[in-house]
C-alpha cells in the first residue's frame, strides 16, 4: 500500500539463435552499407557516414521490436541462471500443479531437474535419468506446484528490519521520475529474502513505492542468494541498458517494467490533487512522444541512406524510458484503487497508445470491469490484497469477493503482497483466503503463480511446472490452499533451499483444497451496494432460536479452558443464553423458535480480539472517520486544561457499527478490548465493547467500561527506553491519591493489570525487572501483560515465572524493525512457532490481529481472520497446541491477560458447514447472553 512511505514514515542469452540473427544483421548491413555507398556516389554533393553509423542503423532497426525471449529458448538445456555444481534432482511420485490448461491440470508423478531447469515432468525415461547423477527425493504423493510469483514486492528496497540507512524505496524529487531504478536501491542483505523463500516465494517483481505518479522504473528478481552476492545477479532476464549506453540491438530485447501511481499518495506527498497527477503523466508522456517522433523521422532517413546534416541519434536519457514505453518494451504497473482513478489512467493509456500491463492494488476495478475489457491493447490484470483494506479511502469499498467477481468478468486475477504491506512470505495465504471467498482453486493458484509470471511476460520460463521452465518448484506438506500450507522444500534454479527443513505433519483433510462455503448473496449485495453492502444481520431476536444438526459444541470452563463434545444434536438458545442441547427425539418444541440447520457445524465461544482500534475509526488515514490524536507526555507538550498525567479513556471515544467492527462480528469475533489509538508511551485505558452493537447506550454493548492501563516501551520512540521505564518507575512506585493517576496506581496494587507494547527482548527483561520492584515495594503482585511479543521467546521461561502473559500481535512475527528483529520464524526455518514455543514454556498466550508494522489503527481489518490465525497457530504446532488452545488463545486467555470478563458462556457463534477452524464453514450466527440476542446473518 506505500501509504507507510508518506505517512507514517510509509542479459540477454547469446544462444545459438542469438547468434544466427546477429550473422542475419551482419548480411542486412553489409547490404545498407553498399546502398549508401551507392547513394552518395550517384548524388552531386558528397556525404560523409557519421561514425559508428553501423550502431546507429541496427539501433534503428531495432527500435519497436516487441520484447521476447530468442526463439532458441525453449532448446536450452541449462539455465542462465544456472549456479555451478547445483546438482540434478529427481522428486518422485508428486502430486503435480503444473499451471497448465487454465490451472486445471494435475499429474501424478515425477519431474526431473537438471542445468536449474526442468527437464522432464510426468512419467519420466530411464534413459533421461541415466544421463545424469543425481539426488532423488520421495515426495510420497506430496502437492507441488510451481514457485510463488510475487507481482508487487518492496522487498529489499523497503529495508526489513526497517533502518533510517536504508529507505530506499520512495524518491520525493518530483511527480515524474522514469529514469529511477529500484535495483539501485536493492539492498541485498534484507530479512525478508530467506522469509519470503520461506512461504515458497522464488520470484518478486520489486517496485519502488507509490509516492510519485512515476515511482520508477521495476525489476524482477529471483530470492535465492547467488554466489556472486550482488544485486544485479537477482535479476532475472535484466533489461538492455542495464550496464550503460553500450548495448547490441542485434538481441531480442526483455521486458522492461515501470511503476505508476494514482490517487492518494501522489496527491497528498505534491500537495495536488488528481488532476496535478494525471496532468504531470500527460506532459511527460507528450514530451516522450515528440522525442519518439524525432527518432523515428531520423531513422527513417538513416535507414534510407540520408545521412546528410543527420547529426547524432535524438536521445535524452531522462526520456529514454517514457520513450521506450511508447515502443511497447515496457510492462506498465500501475498503483490505482479507485474507479474515478482506473477511468483516468485507461484514458491516459489510450491518448498516449501504451498498454496497461496490471492495475495493482486496485480496490474497485471489481466495480468497473467494463473499464478494464475497453483497455487499449486489452485488459489490464488486477494485482489485489484479499481482505487488507478501508486504511484509507481508496480502499474503503474493498471487497473480499474482488478476486471472485473479477475472474466471473473473465479478467486476470493476481494476488499481490506489496511486501510488507502483506509479508510476501505469507502470499499463498492470500490466495487460499481469495478462494475461500469464491475463487476458484485453479485460478487461486494461479493468481500467485502462471497469472502474474504472464503478466510480466515471463510465461516462457517460471509460473508453470513445465518442461524447460525454470526449476523453481516447491514441495509443500499440504494442499497450498489448505489452511497453514507449508513449503518442505522450495528449488529454486534447481538449488534447495532450506538445509533441514521444519515439517509439522498436517491432517489427511488438509490434503486437498477446502470446499469453500456459498457467499452468492453476498456477492450479489457487495456488487448491488457497489461495495458498501449492509453488514448489520438480517434477523436479531431474543426469542429462541434452534440450531439443527450441530456436530460439536464447544464450552469454557469456569477457569477459562475449552471443553469441546461431539454432538449429533440440535442446541437451543433463549434470550441469547445457550439452555438445552440434546437428539431429535428430545427436542421440546417451542413456540414462534427461529431454526437454523448448521449441516453439521459447530457452536464454540465466539472470539475476543485485543491489539487494534476496533471500535475507534472507521478509516484509519481519515482523521476525520477516527477517534484521533492521543497525547503522549514524553514526546509533546499536553493541553494544561488536560493535566499530564490524565490517562486517556477509549470509553470515551467509541464508535459502533464500524465496517470493520461488523466484519469482524460476521467472522465470529463478539467482543474485543481497546485501548486508545496512541501511538507513543502512553496510550491510556482500555475498554471491553461488543462489536454487534450499535451504540454504547444498548444494553450489553460496553462490558466494562475500563479494562487496563496501556502503555509501549519500544526503542522506536523520540525518549530513550531508560527514560520511558524510569517514568513508569515513578508513576508505579510513588504512591498518590490524585484521582487522574487511578491507573496507575490500580495496576500497581494489581487491581488492573499492566499492559505493555513492546516486542524486544532486551527491554522485556528491563519490564520484568520493574515488575519485581514494584512487586517488592508494595508487597503486592501486579499484573503485567505484553503485547507485540516479537522477541518474547527469547525469555520465554522468564516470562512465565514471573506470571507475565503475552499477545502475540501480530500472530506470526515479522522483523519490520529492529527491536524485533530475532524472530522464531516457525516451520519450515524452526521447528515451533512463537505461540507454541511461548505456550509450552507455560506462558498464557492470546494472539492478536495480523497487523502493518504492528499499528492498532492498522490492523482493524483483520481482526475478521482471527479464526483462521489461531487455526493455523494449532495447525504448524505438530500437536503440541490443540484447537481446544488455539481457542482459548483468541478468547478467554485475551479476557484472562486484559483483566476483563464476559461471564461463563455468555458470547457464542454458530458455523455452517465445519468449525470455527475451518475454510469450509461460514459464520451464520452470534449468540450474546449479554446482550440477550441472537444475531443471525
Ligand atoms: C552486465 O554486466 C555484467 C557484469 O559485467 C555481466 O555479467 C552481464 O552479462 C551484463 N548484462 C547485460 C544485460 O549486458
Ligand atoms: C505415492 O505416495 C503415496 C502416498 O505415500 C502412496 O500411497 C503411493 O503408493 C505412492 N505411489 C508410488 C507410485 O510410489
Ligand atoms: C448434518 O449435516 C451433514 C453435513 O452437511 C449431513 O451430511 C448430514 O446428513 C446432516 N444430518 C442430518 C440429520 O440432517
Ligand atoms: C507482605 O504481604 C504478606 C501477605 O499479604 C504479609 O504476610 C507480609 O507480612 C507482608 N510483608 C511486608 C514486609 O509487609
Amino acid at each position: 500500500m506505500d501509504s507507510k512511505a508518506t505517512t507514517v514514515q510509509p542479459q540477454v542469452d547469446r544462444t545459438r539463435l542469438g547468434r544466427r540473427s546477429v550473422a542475419v544483421a551482419l548480411v542486412l548491413l553489409f547490404t545498407l552499407n553498399f546502398v549508401v555507398f551507392g547513394s552518395f556516389h550517384g548524388s552531386e554533393q558528397s556525404t560523409t557516414l557519421p561514425p559508428h553509423f553501423d550502431k546507429i542503423l541496427s539501433r534503428c532497426r531495432a527500435l519497436n521490436v516487441t520484447p521476447a525471449p530468442p526463439p532458441s529458448f525453449h532448446l536450452r538445456t541449462q539455465s542462465d541462471r544456472f549456479q555451478k555444481g547445483t546438482r540434478a534432482v529427481l522428486v518422485k511420485n508428486a502430486t503435480i500443479w503444473t499451471g497448465r490448461v487454465d490451472g486445471l491440470e494435475v499429474l501424478k508423478g515425477d519431474i526431473f531437474m537438471n542445468g536449474g531447469i526442468i527437464v522432464a515432468v510426468g512419467v519420466i525415461e530411464k534413459s533421461v535419468l541415466s544421463a545424469h547423477e543425481h539426488d532423488t527425493i520421495d515426495a510420497e504423493g506430496a502437492w507441488v506446484t510451481p514457485g510463488i510469483v510475487d507481482m508487487h514486492s518492496h522487498l529489499a528496497v523497503g529495508p526489513s528490519p526497517e533502518l533510517r540507512g536504508a529507505a530506499d524505496s520512495n524518491s520525493h524529487k518530483g511527480l515524474v521520475l522514469p529514469f529511477l531504478r529500484s535495483l539501485d536501491s536493492l539492498n541485498t542483505h534484507d530479512d525478508g529474502f530467506a522469509l519470503a523463500v520461506a512461504g515458497g516465494v522464488t520470484t518478486s517483481l520489486i517496485l519502488p513505492g507509490s509516492a510519485n505518479a512515476m515511482g520508477g522504473q521495476a525489476f524482477v528478481m529471483k530470492l535465492r542468494p547467488t554466489e556472486e552476492r550482488s544485486s544485479m545477479s537477482l535479476l532475472l532476464e535484466p533489461p538492455y541498458g542495464i550496464n550503460g549506453s553500450d548495448v547490441d540491438y542485434t538481441i531480442p530485447p526483455r521486458w522492461r517494467h515501470m511503476k505508476h501511481a494514482c490517487g492518494e499518495n501522489p496527491a497528498r506527498v505534491y500537495q495536488g490533487t488528481r488532476m496535478d497527477t494525471v496532468w504531470s503523466l500527460r506532459k511527460a508522456y507528450d514530451e516522450a512522444r515528440t522525442m519518439k517522433k524525432a527518432q523515428d523521422e531520423y531513422c527513417a532517413k538513416a535507414l534510407s541512406g540520408r545521412w546528410a546534416g543527420l547529426g547524432s541519434f535524438p536521445s535524452e536519457l531522462a526520456l529514454e524510458a517514457l520513450v521506450d514505453i511508447l515502443r511497447g518494451k515496457f510492462k506498465v504497473h500501475t498503483h490505482c484503487y479507485e474507479a474515478v482513478d482506473i477511468d483516468a489512467f485507461s484514458r491516459l493509456s489510450a491518448e498516449m497508445q501504451f498498454p496497461v500491463a496490471s492495475y495493482h492494488h486496485a480496490h474497485e476495478s471489481y466495480l468497473v470491469p467494463q473499464v478494464l475489457k475497453n483497455s487499449y491493447g486489452g485488459a489490464p490484470g488486477s494485482a489485489i490484497f484479499s481482505t487488507f483494506s478501508r486504511y484509507k479511502r481508496e480502499s474503503y469499498r474493498h471487497s473480499e469477493f474482488a478476486a471472485k467477481i473479477l475472474a466471473d468478468n473473465g479478467l486476470k486475477v493476481v494476488m499481490k503482497s506489496d511486501h510488507s504491506a502483506i509479508v510476501s512470505r505469507y502470499l499463498v495465504h492470500e490466495a487460499r483466503i481469495a478462494h475461500y471467498y469464491g475463487l476458484s482453486s485453479s485460478l487461486a493458484l494461479a493468481s500467485v503463480t502462471s497469472t502474474p509470471s504472464q503478466i510480466m511476460g515471463l510465461g516462457h520460463r517460471i509460473g508453470f511446472v513445465k518442461q524447460g521452465y525454470d526449476a523453481d518448484i516447491i514441495l509443500w506438506d499440504s494442499h497450498p490452499l489448505s489452511l497453514g500450507a507449508t513449503p518442505s522444500q522450495v528449488y529454486i534454479d534447481g538449488v534447495p533451499q532450506f538445509k533441514k527443513p521444519y515439517v509439522s505433519p498436517k491432517p489427511v483433510s488438509s490434503q486437498r483444497a477446502p470446499k469453500t462455503p456459498d457467499f452468492s448473496k453476498e456477492v450479489r449485495d457487495t456488487i448491488t451496494h457497489e461495495g458498501l453492502p449492509p453488514l448489520e444481520p438480517t434477523t436479531r431476536t431474543s426469542g429462541p432460536v434452534v440450531f439443527l444438526n450441530v456436530s460439536q459444541l464447544w464450552v469454557r470452563e469456569g477457569t477459562g479452558d475449552i471443553r469441546m463434545t461431539e454432538v449429533a444434536a440440535n442446541v437451543l438458545f433463549k434470550d441469547g443464553e445457550l439452555v438445552w442441547s440434546g437428539s431429535d427425539d428430545e427436542l421440546p418444541f417451542v413456540e414462534g423458535a427461529t431454526t437454523v440447520d448448521l449441516q453439521g457445524g459447530s457452536i464454540s465461544p465466539a472470539l475476543v480480539s485485543a491489539g487494534s482500534a476496533l471500535g475507534l475509526q472507521e478509516i484509519a488515514m481519515e482523521p476525520s472517520t477516527a477517534d484521533g490524536l492521543v497525547f503522549d507526555p514524553l514526546a509533546m507538550d499536553i493541553p494544561r486544561i488536560l493535566g499530564e498525567r490524565t490517562l486517556i479513556r477509549a470509553v470515551d471515544g467509541l464508535q459502533f457499527g464500524t465496517r470493520d467492527a461488523l466484519l469482524a462480528y460476521r467472522g465470529g469475533v463478539a467482543t474485543a478490548v481497546t485501548a486508545p489509538a496512541g501511538e507513543g508511551v502512553f496510550r491510556g485505558l482500555s475498554t471491553f465493547i461488543s462489536l454487534g452493537s450499535r451504540n454504547s447506550l444498548e444494553k450489553g454493548a460496553l462490558l466494562q467500561q475500563i479494562a487496563a492501563v496501556h502503555v509501549a516501551v519500544s526503542l522506536q520512540f523520540e525518549s530513550s527506553v531508560s527514560t520511558q521505564i524510569a517514568t513508569l518507575r515513578r508513576l508505579l512506585l510513588e504512591s498518590s491519591n490524585d484521582e487522574q493517576e487511578f491507573g496507575f496506581q490500580q495496576t500497581s496494587k494489581g487491581s488492573i493489570p499492566l499492559v505493555i507494547t513492546v516486542d524486544n527482548a532486551d527491554v522485556m527483561a528491563s519490564l520484568l525487572q520493574l515488575k519485581r520492584e514494584v512487586e517488592a515495594h508494595h508487597n503486592k503482585t501486579m499484573k503485567m501483560t505484553f503485547i507485540g511479543g516479537a522477541e518474547a521467546h527469547l525469555l520465554a521461561s522468564e516470562i512465565a515465572s514471573m506470571g507475565v502473559g503475552v499477545i502475540l500481535a501480530p500472530p506470526r512475527s515479522y522483523p519490520y524493525n529492529w527491536e524485533q528483529r530475532r524472530i522464531l520464524a516457525g516451520p519450515p526455518l524452526t521447528a515451533q512457532s512463537s505461540a507454541a514455543w511461548l505456550a509450552s514454556h507455560g506462558v498464557t498466550v492470546g494472539l492478536g490481529p495480523e497487523s502493518i508494522f504492528g499499528q492498532p489503527i492498522m490492523s482493524t481489518w483483520a481482526v475478521r481472520n482471527l479464526r483462521f490465525d489461531m487455526a493455523w497457530v494449532a495447525l504448524e504446532s505438530g500437536g503440541s497446541v490443540s484447537k481446544e488452545d488455539a481457542l482459548a488463545m483468541a478468547s478467554s486467555n485475551i479476557e484472562k491477560l486484559l483483566g476483563v470478563h464476559s461471564g461463563p458462556n455468555s458470547e457464542f457463534v454458530a458455523t455452517q458447514g465445519g468449525d470455527l477452524f475451518s475454510m469450509e464453514s461460514k459464520v451464520v450466527a452470534m449468540m450474546s447472553g449479554k446482550r440477550r440476542v441472537v444475531d443471525i446473518f
